[in-house]
């Protein structure tokens, strides 16, 4: 009984070092090690149970139970240790790297149309939805094409209502979009139905005025065109643009390439047609130039004597200016962003 006893003493003792040990093994590492130590190819309890076989036969059944229960002992405390320390890890790595998903996010900085460009693909847009297309022509024009097709000779006083860039004496800076009514009559024959945004220029600089500012042309040309089919576009346009309903005005004019010519203008849409600052106490604001094309820019071009047609042209600035109540025409050219940020929908 003595054989038994020893070995007990042996086997506890190991157990007393072992347990505590892996309890308080700080890391994955220090348990490995310990592992090794006791349970490894030469570990202090593979060693024990490789000798009991040498035992005698009336203990070795008695140890063998003994080791192999506190091997079974050990076993169970390296997994709970190893488990315990994956937690640990986890624990402090979710606290090391916590993201606070509830921090706002960083807004992005979005940019807008520039107000000019958004006012003018809404005009262009309504004439569009009205069957006419987009034509397009040259800043730099052919004096041609800014003044003498459109019936302005050199000597007309006419060319004093534009005071003109010129490049040379036979190049300027266009005035007007009227040109592009000429070139798109010299490409293709009738029936027109065009309108032509683009950038002109005039040596103009005041609250109202800027050198560079845009038009929209509108040219429609067929047989039996009348001026009540300007009319009828005109007010299509002003009740999409200004709303439905709103008051047209049409005040004799004069144009050198139109005729009859006409100004016209829409009830004030500060006060109504109370009359106000706006609009000058008068009730009405100008916005665009209008009239039937003369016979003789029909000549120029080549058309048929019999044929028809209106043209009219509007300021973008100017009805931008009317729409959003700006009194300074400057305000869109010095790109302000305290400006420019108080039209961010469009
Ligand atoms: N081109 C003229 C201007 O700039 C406007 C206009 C266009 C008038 C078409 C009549 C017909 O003042």
């Amino acid at each position: 009984m003595k054989g038994t006893e020893r070995a007990e003493q042996e086997l506890k003792a190991l157990e007393a070092s072992a347990l505590p040990a892996i309890d308080g093994a700080s890391d994955p590492e220090a348990l490995e090690q310990i592992r090794i130590r006791i349970l490894g190819r030469k570990g202090e309890l593979t060693e024990i149970l490789r000798g009991v076989g040498a035992l005698p036969p009336e203990i070795r059944r008695e140890v063998g139970q003994q080791a192999n229960a506190l091997k079974a002992r050990i076993e169970a405390a390296l997994e709970a240790r190893q488990q315990a320390l994956r937690a640990a890890l986890l624990d402090e790595l979710a606290v090391r790297e916590a993201i606070d998903i509830t921090l706002p996010g960083r807004p992005i900085q979005r940019g807008s149309l520039h107000p000019i460009t958004a006012t003018l693909y809404e005009i262009v847009e309504i004439f569009q939805r009205l069957g006419f297309s987009v034509a397009e022509g040259p800043e730099v024009e052919l004096d041609y094409y800014n003044f003498e097709a459109l019936n302005i000779p050199k000597d007309h006083p006419a060319r004093d209502m534009q005071d003109t860039f010129y490049i040379t004496d036979d190049v300027v800076l266009r005035t007007h979009t009227s040109p592009v009514q000429i070139r798109v009559m010299e490409a293709q024959p009738p029936p027109v139905k065009i309108v032509a945004p683009g950038r002109v220029y005039r040596r103009d600089a005041d609250p109202t005025h800027s050198p560079m500012f845009h038009q929209v042309e509108g040219l429609l040309v067929d047989y039996g065109v009348s001026f009540a089919d300007l009319k009828a576009t005109l007010q299509a346009f002003v009740d999409e643009f200004f709303g439905a309903g709103t008051h047209l005005r049409f005040r004799p004019s004069y144009f050198p390439f139109t005729e009859p010519s006409a100004e016209v203008d829409i009830g004030c849409v500060m006060c109504t047609g109370a009359g106000c600052r706006v609009c000058k106490g008068s009730g009405y604001l100008e916005i665009l130039g209008a009239g039937m094309v003369d016979p003789e820019v029909f000549r120029v071009v080549g058309y048929d004597p019999e044929i028809t047609g209106f043209a009219f042209g509007m300021g973008v600035e100017r009805i931008a200016m009317l729409r959003y109540g700006i009194d300074d025409i400057r305000l869109f050219f010095e790109n302000d962003l305290r400006f420019l940020q108080q039209f961010p929908a469009l």
